[in-house]
Parts: structure tokens; sequence; C-alpha cells
């Protein structure tokens, strides 16, 4: 079924969702979309690199009476009563909740093992126990790890480069083996990079292109890791929050079970990006018209390209990026001028 039909059944058949990680960048975008389609929504955060005002922010952009479908459980997902809470008459599970961040893991390696794998057990076991119909989780683009192939095609994943990647390794280890035992419907979603409004700018871990524009806008140090050649599959949000949506509410029996690159197809190098983001400002920050980025040490962990196939996510889900990089880019930074600057 094509995604706007997904979603005019879901308006005419409202269900129930838990999004863990809702008050995060991917999470509080799950969350205004399933509102804004009438859907009942349970979300659980701890704050930890969420924050309160993603919420806030979901609050403004909905109605009212959307916004009384939407009950927030201030908790962690380490501990299993909270998890038990969180699943109780829930029809679909969107798993976001972890802590991002490869340099994080490499600094931290534990406290990403535990909100990672045994935070994510305790969900799968909770969601099992309640017997949700779906639990699509984030699974991630880093478990290709030093596989040389491109483009990434899903069965074809090297070694896991960092401790965050482990986690996301195990995560679709421990899907596997839930279906296995337990007959347990999962899908796995790996992302690819995906950026967008509410993606944190601030803090030693975030993300490429937050850290760019806000650090663009401000007139500060831009810095390039490596000689600017790396490459990635960016992916805006909106078609990730298609992928979860499609990937929860699937009917195709081949589909479940399965993991599945979540990107758009496109190869775009780190010096490509950068024009991207100061072309794009400086229609608006003249003091951008002669920006130059800085150059330094490539980042340990860091994988060199990547680049998805996606022609499994279109095939068996029914797929489509409504965002090219360009598309997306132009979005986010009216997002990020407004959010930041505070100009409409
Ligand atoms: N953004 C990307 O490009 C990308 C790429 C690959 C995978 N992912 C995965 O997607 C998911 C969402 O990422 P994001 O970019 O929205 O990150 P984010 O940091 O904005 O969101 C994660 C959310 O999870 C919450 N959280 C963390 N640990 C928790 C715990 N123990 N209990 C309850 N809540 C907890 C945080 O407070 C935060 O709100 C993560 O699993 C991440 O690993 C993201």
């Amino acid at each position: 079924m094509k995604y706007q039909q997904v979603l005019d059944s879901l308006n005419e058949n409202p269900k129930k969702w838990l999004v863990t990680g809702v008050a995060g960048f991917i999470g509080s975008n799950l969350l205004e979309t399933l509102l804004k389609n009438n859907q009942h929504v349970v979300g659980l955060d701890n704050f930890s690199t969420g924050h309160q005002y993603n919420l806030d922010q979901v609050k403004e952009l909905v109605d009212p009476e959307q916004w009384k479908n939407f009950v927030f459980i201030k908790g962690d997902m380490r501990d299993l009563g909270t998890c038990n809470q969180a699943c109780e008459s829930v029809d679909y599970v969107l798993h976001q909740a972890a802590l991002g961040s490869v340099p994080r893991s490499i600094e931290d390696p534990i406290t990403t093992n535990e909100n990672n794998i045994s935070g994510y057990l305790n969900m799968l076991v909770a969601a099992r126990d309640a017997g949700v119909k779906r639990f699509v989780y984030a699974a991630s683009s880093s478990t290709y790890g030093d596989h040389p192939d491109l483009p990434k095609v899903e069965d074809k994943i090297g070694n896991p480069l960092s401790p965050y990647a482990v986690t996301k390794v195990v995560n679709e280890l421990y899907a596997q083996v839930f279906a296995r035992t337990y007959d347990f419907k999962t899908i796995g979603l790996r992302y690819f990079n995906i950026f967008g409004q509410r993606q944190d700018p601030n803090g030693a871990y975030a993300a490429v292109i937050p850290k760019w524009v806000a650090g663009m806008i401000a007139d500060e140090p831009v810095y390039i890791n490596g000689d600017g050649e790396t490459s990635r599959d960016f992916c805006y949000i909106d078609n990730a929050v298609q992928a979860n949506i499609l990937a929860a509410t699937t009917t195709n029996p081949e589909a479940v079970d399965q993991v599945y690159n979540v990107a758009v197809g496109d190869r775009t190098t780190l010096n490509e990006l950068l024009e991207a983001i100061r072309s794009g400002l400086a229609k608006q920050f003249s003091h951008l018209n002669n920006f130059q980025a800085t150059y330094r040490d490539f980042r340990a962990g860091d994988v060199r390209h990547s680049l998805a196939d996606i022609s499994k996510a279109e095939k068996l889900l029914g797929y489509s990026p409504t965002h090219r990089i360009g598309e997306g880019i132009e979005v986010a930074l009216d997002w990020y001028i407004n959010d930041i600057t505070g100009q409409d």
C-alpha cells in the first residue's frame, strides 16, 4: 500500500503507538506525524539527550485535540517495569531510544552498552509480553562496518568499527532470536545519516549537519574531519518517518523479521555537503560568502564511504523517499534559521 493510503487508513482506524526516545530528534518527528494523523501515542524518554522543548514544539504544531492523544512517561528503559508500563495495550512500538554517536561510545562504551543493549532487550521483552503487533527499531548503517562494497545491501555486513556499531549489530541479533524463539515480529531500520528539524546542534556529540549550520550562523570555525571526500547517504527525516510507519503497518508477510536500509540512495561528500549548507545560508548571512572550513585529522571509528541500496525497502515496504538531500537541506535550513535566530 502507498504511504498516503496507509495514513488514510490509520486516520479512519486509529491505533496506539509507543515511541521510545520521543523527546529526541527522530522520536519527536514520529510523534508529530502520528498525532497529526490522529493516532494515540505513548512516549518514553529519560531526557538523556532529548529535550522537553522538542515535545513543546510538537505541541505547538498539532491541534489541541490531537495533543490530548499523547501520554508522556518520563522514565528510563534500563528499568524493565518502566518498559512494561509503556507497552501496555500498545499496537505498534517504534523504538528509537538509544545513546547515539560513535565518539561517545568510544569514550564510554559501558554506558552506551547499558542503554543500547540492556535497554533494548528490556523493550523487546516488555513488547513481547504485552503482545504488541509489531516492534520496529532503529538500527544503523554503522552495522556495515568495514565491509568494502558500495552500495550497501542488507545481507552483506562487515566487522563493526566502534562500540556503538556493536550495540546496533547486537540489536539485530536479538531481533532475529526473538523471531526464532518467541515468534515475535520485528523490523529493523538501518538509518543512514538522518537529518532535519529538531536534530540537536549542541554538545560534543552533535551530528554534522546541525553542528555545521549552527557554527556557520554563529560565524564560528567549522571542522571537517579528514580531506572532506568522506561520503554519506544523507536522508531527510520525513523519509525515516515514512519508513517507520510503513514498517509498523505492513501486511506483507515477507516484509517482517527483516532489516532495511533507510536512506535515499545518493552519495554526498562532506565537501559537497558543506558547500550546499554554506550557499543555502549565504542567502541570508553575508559573512558566509567567503567562508572556509578547517580541515583536521580523520576521526577514529568513522567509515570512509557510505551509500545505501534502498531497493529492498522499496520492494517489500513500498518505501519511496519524498526528499533527496537538496530538498531536505532547504527545509532543514529554514527550520534552523528560525530556531537558532528566532527569524521567521
Ligand atoms: N540520527 C541518525 O542519523 C541516526 C543514524 C543511525 C541510527 N540512529 C538511531 O536512531 C535512534 C534515534 O536517534 P536520534 O538521532 O533521534 O537521537 P536522539 O539522541 O535525538 O534521540 C534519542 C532519544 O532517546 C532517549 N534515550 C536515550 N537513552 C534512553 C533511556 N535509557 N531511556 C529512555 N530514553 C532514552 C534520549 O533522551 C533521546 O531523546 C537511535 O537509536 C540512534 O542510534 C540515528
